[in-house]
């Protein structure tokens, strides 16, 4: 790692980052970047990964790759060690999110456990994946005069602690992250390898920046202080800040006070039945399936509490703005 003794500096450093075409950690790369580190977006083949590497110049390049598989991961990895020497850092950012009750008892149907296992395929093993095979590369490098080797950072969510009707698949996958985080740390820490969580609150990442302005600022409200949604960049400048403070080990970060108006309004979304939410045009059909008002209501709720990725239709945006 780059500094010695004490607090540690990005300037050198070799990251890799999962989802890191989009969102949150698509900002982590441009701030590794920026702070004359260089970085690899491991993300899915169809991302935005190559654009962003070619923007980003050479200190930047793009790994295709999904984070559920061994085989692509390592060759993420053997990619970044090739062009860059060396991993210090991984950041996982990839994740999905699905909306289903544990039982839907109006269509007599149990939640689809095809897309529950998904959401705990990627998000938590994907995760997993990514921590035990960097750890194998940060194990290679020459310890710092401290003995540090690297740092792992991963990505929960409120939903770990306060995970809300319809977010079962995707809390259970937070929620272990950050349970996994200590005995991880605790693996790793002889061979100096720290290991932190950050488990962000709301936000602005490109689906919510689609929305209209009104909608934006009603989500902005359940935040108390400050009432505004996260930019990309303030979590990408904490991962800054675990990388650079060698005390931080072992803990889960959240990243914002949430308002309990938006628990009241899932109590009101809670008396309507599960849906589960595709993606594309699927998506935009199932929300037409659902009774109107208090359906779009719930739908919003669900599209509240995480960020927005329960949803991905461009009708989205009309319809808020139409309800809200
Ligand atoms: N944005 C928020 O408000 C918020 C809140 C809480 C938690 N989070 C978490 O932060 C992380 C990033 O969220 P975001 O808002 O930036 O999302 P995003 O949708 O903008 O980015 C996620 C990225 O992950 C990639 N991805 C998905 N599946 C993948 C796979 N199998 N392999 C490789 N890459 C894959 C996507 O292509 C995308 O680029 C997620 O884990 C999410 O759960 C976000």
């Amino acid at each position: 790692m780059a500094a010695t003794r004490g607090l540690r500096s990005l300037k050198g450093m070799v990251g890799v980052v999962t989802g890191g075409a989009s969102g949150l950690g698509q900002a982590t790369v441009r701030r590794l970047v920026k702070n004359e580190a260089r970085a690899v977006i491991v993300d899915l083949p169809h991302s935005s990964g190559e654009a962003l590497a070619k923007e980003l110049g050479p200190s930047c390049a793009f790994a295709p790759t999904d984070v559920t598989s061994e085989g692509e991961v390592q060759g993420a990895l053997t990619l970044a060690r090739e062009k860059f020497g060396r991993i210090d850092i991984a950041v996982n950012c990839a994740g999905i999110a699905v909306a289903s009750k544990t039982y839907n008892f109006r269509k007599n149907e149990a939640h689809s456990l095809e897309a529950f296992q998904k959401v705990i395929q990627v998000n938590l093993i994907g995760t997993f994946n990514m921590i035990r095979l960097a750890a194998g590369e940060m194990g290679k490098n020459e310890p710092d005069e401290s003995g540090h080797r690297g740092v792992i950072i991963n990505t929960a969510s409120v939903a770990a602690f306060e995970g809300q009707v319809g977010q079962v698949a995707y809390s259970a996958s937070k929620g272990a992250i950050v349970g996994m985080t200590l005995p991880v740390a605790r693996d790793l820490a002889p061979m100096g390898i720290r290991v932190v969580t950050i488990a962000p609150g709301l936000f602005e990442t490109p689906l919510l920046l689609g929305l209209p302005e009104k909608v934006r600022s009603f989500l902005a409200r359940q935040v108390p202080f400050p009432s505004r949604l996260g930019d990309p960049a303030e979590y990408a400048h904490l991962v800054q800040a675990v990388v650079e403070n060698p005390l931080l080990n072992g803990i889960q970060v959240p990243t914002q006070l949430l308002c309990l108006d938006l628990l009241l309004v899932f109590q009101l979304a809670s008396s309507l039945s599960s849906h589960l939410l595709p993606t594309g045009p699927l998506g935009f059909l199932a929300l037409l399936g659902l009774p109107p008002v208090l359906g779009f209501k719930a739908l919003y709720c669900l599209f509240l509490l995480d960020g927005g990725y329960l949803l991905r239709t461009h009708a989205l945006p009309v319809i808020l703005d139409h309800f809200l």
